[in-house]
Parts: structure tokens; C-alpha cells; sequence
């Protein structure tokens, strides 16, 4: 299980928080001259009207805590089960670095880039993500497990990925954000009494930003075709497997965070992947078939082979390395299979904004 090691110090948070695993959200960067030679002009009506959305920052007051935050924190989080704290905490520390991972690559992005579009854009996000992750943080800070994000942005690992592969990763990671936090929400409005943490009050704005983001690289691959088509679309399947999957054996790592609210991790997770896959027509000409038997399988067997691999590493010595490697294989090749699982196929759609209605 992922919060095996109690979260009970800010170092402990941080070190959580550097931690370069599978399932650990990472940090990018990439290619800033090639970011320089993307052309908006195909989509520009769209791009400007998404412009003056940013511009107009319509959550620039909406991650300030109101008077009842403090009020709710200690009626109802005091409550829960140190176990169940535990997974929350490991809950804001996976969501505040991937935010944090956001802000740092748009944030170089902007540094280093000419394209005024390109630019400005990335300012635009850094400003939502660099808000969400400082929210994030503040509540970690009550725990005094605040995380230093200066020292975070030294320390971690970077990934190199081509601006093609962040263009689908990070379109994905803002859809499938997006779809989490409205899931939640949603929930949680409909089952007040389950809301065990006041932030997740905040989560309906704030996934409208999530949701915006993810309309800004749609439009950036709506704009060079080239990305959604031919050998391409073999890697925007790589993407949503590997996308998917992680979030289902990360969220499996953590049931008691969805039965606290009223949730089970499997049926909120299909939820996730419908709402995804719903969206991502507007940009992919694929998408997963989530309902064929063979990929729920596939994605139990992953959580079952993560679990073996956790055991293993726990038990440690020659043989737990050796098991670790079965796993790891076993896992390489579940994988494979569901890659080659047969995908639905769609014509993209002529209007490319959509608006976030779930
Ligand atoms: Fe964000
Ligand atoms: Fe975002």
C-alpha cells in the first residue's frame, strides 16, 4: 500500500513529496524552441475568446479560506481514523505535486519562450496551479507538514518529454483532474454529511480551471492535426493507458479516502473514465473501450500485481528483489495487453471548446 510509512513530520512530507516512483506524479520539462514554432492562427476566434477567459480570472478570490474552513476542521477531520488521515494526507500530497508540477512547467515554458501565444498562455496557467498548490499546502501547514516548494523544485527528478508528449499527457492529467474533482464534488453536495475535509468545498471552481487548461492544449493539438493523426495516435493511446492506469492502482492504494465519502474506488474511478473519455472526443480520435471485460480485468490484475510488489519489497532480501522482478514483469506485460485491447474510434468533433457540464 502507498501510505504504508506514516506522514508524521514535514520531512517525512516532503520526502513523499521528491519521491520518484510509478505512480508518483513527476516533474517536466521540454523542448522550448519547438514550443516557439507552434502556429495558433488555425484556432485563433477560440484561442482569443479562451484568452480573455484567463484575463478575466474568474477565481482570483477563490482560494481564500472562509470563516467556517477552521470551523469544519476541527468539528469533522478530527474525527476520523488515523488510518483514513493517513491516506488523506497522502491524498494532498500527491494532488500538491502534481499542481506543483503544472506550476514549474508552465513556468519555464513561459521563461523560455518567444511565442507571444505560447507565452502568454503559460503565464495564465502558472498563475491557477501556483493558487491551487498553495492551497494545498496551507492545508498540509495545519498538520505542520507544509511542504517547502522551493526546496521541492530543486530536489525532484525531471522527466524530458517532446512537446508531443506533453501535449497528451498534460491534456490528460487537466481532463482527468477535472473529472476527479467534480466526481468528488458532486458526491459530497449530494451527501454533505460524508464531507470529512473542507476543501473539498473549493473543488468545484477549482476544477473549471483544471477544465480550461485542458481546453488550451485541445486547441493547441486542434491547431497542428499532424498530432491527432497517423503513428501518433498509437502514442495518444500509450497516453490514455498509462494515464488510466495509474490513476486506478493509486486511487486502489487508498479505499479508505472513497468509502469516507461515500464512494468505492472502482465504481468512482469508471465514473472518472467515463467523464474522460466523454471529454477527450473533442481532441482524440480514440478512446478506451472501458466497458469491455478484458480491461476491467486488466486493470484489477495491475492493483493485484502493485500489492505483490509492495509485499515483496517489504519483505526485502534476495528473494523479496527477486519476487519484485516477477512482478514487475508480470506487470509489464498486463500492460501490454491492455495497449493491444481494441479502442473505440471517433471523427473529431467541428466545434472544439466544450464547456464543463458534469
Ligand atoms: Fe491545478
Ligand atoms: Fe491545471
Amino acid at each position: 500500500m502507498q501510505a504504508t510509512t506514516a506522514i508524521d513530520s514535514a520531512e517525512k512530507a516532503s520526502q513523499k513529496a521528491v519521491e520518484s516512483t510509478m505512480l508518483s506524479p513527476r516533474f517536466y520539462t521540454t523542448d522550448f524552441d519547438a514550443m516557439d514554432r507552434l502556429d495558433m492562427s488555425p484556432v485563433r476566434a477560440d484561442w482569443d475568446k479562451m484568452m480573455a477567459e484567463y484575463e478575466g480570472d474568474n477565481n482570483h478570490d477563490h482560494f481564500q479560506r472562509d470563516e467556517q474552513f477552521g470551523v469544519e476542521l476541527a468539528e469533522r477531520f478530527e474525527q476520523v481514523r488515523p488510518e483514513m488521515r493517513q491516506e488523506f494526507l497522502d491524498f494532498l500530497i500527491s494532488s500538491l505535486t502534481s499542481e506543483f508540477s503544472g506550476c514549474i512547467l508552465y513556468n519555464e515554458i513561459f521563461k523560455n519562450v518567444k511565442n507571444p501565444d505560447i507565452k502568454q498562455l503559460m503565464r495564465y496557467m502558472a498563475r491557477d496551479e501556483s493558487r491551487h498548490a498553495s492551497f494545498l499546502n496551507q492545508s498540509l501547514k495545519d498538520f505542520g507538514l507544509g511542504i517547502d516548494l522551493g526546496n521541492l523544485k530543486r530536489t525532484k527528478a525531471y522527466t524530458y518529454f517532446k512537446p508531443k508528449y506533453i501535449f497528451y499527457a498534460t491534456y490528460l492529467s487537466e481532463k482527468i483532474g477535472y473529472a476527479r474533482y467534480i466526481s468528488i464534488y458532486r458526491q459530497l453536495e449530494r451527501h454533505p454529511e460524508k464531507r470529512f475535509h473542507p476543501i473539498f468545498r473549493w473543488f468545484e471552481r477549482w476544477c473549471n480551471d483544471e477544465f480550461r487548461h485542458g481546453e488550451s492544449f485541445a486547441l493547441i493539438m486542434r491547431a497542428h492535426p499532424h498530432l491527432l493523426q497517423g503513428a501518433n495516435v498509437y502514442w495518444i493511446r500509450f497516453f490514455l493507458v498509462a494515464v488510466y492506469a495509474t490513476m486506478y492502482v493509486r486511487d486502489h492504494c487508498r479505499p479508505m479516502l472513497h468509502e469516507e465519502m461515500g464512494l468505492d474506488s472502482t465504481a468512482y474511478d469508471y465514473e472518472v473514465f467515463r467523464i474522460t473519455n466523454e471529454i477527450t472526443k473533442q481532441v482524440f480520435p480514440v478512446s478506451l473501450d472501458i466497458d469491455n471485460p478484458a480491461f476491467k480485468a486488466c486493470m484489477s490484475r495491475l492493483f493485484f500485481v502493485q500489492q505483490q510488489m509492495d509485499a515483496a519489497k517489504a519483505r526485502g532480501g534476495l528473494l523479496g528483489w527477486m519476487q519484485r522482478g516477477r512482478w514487475a514483469v508480470s506487470g509489464a506485460l498486463t500492460f501490454a495487453r491492455l495497449y493491444l485491447l481494441p479502442v473505440n474510434h471517433h471523427a473529431l468533433p467541428e466545434e472544439v471548446r466544450m464547456a464543463p457540464a458534469w
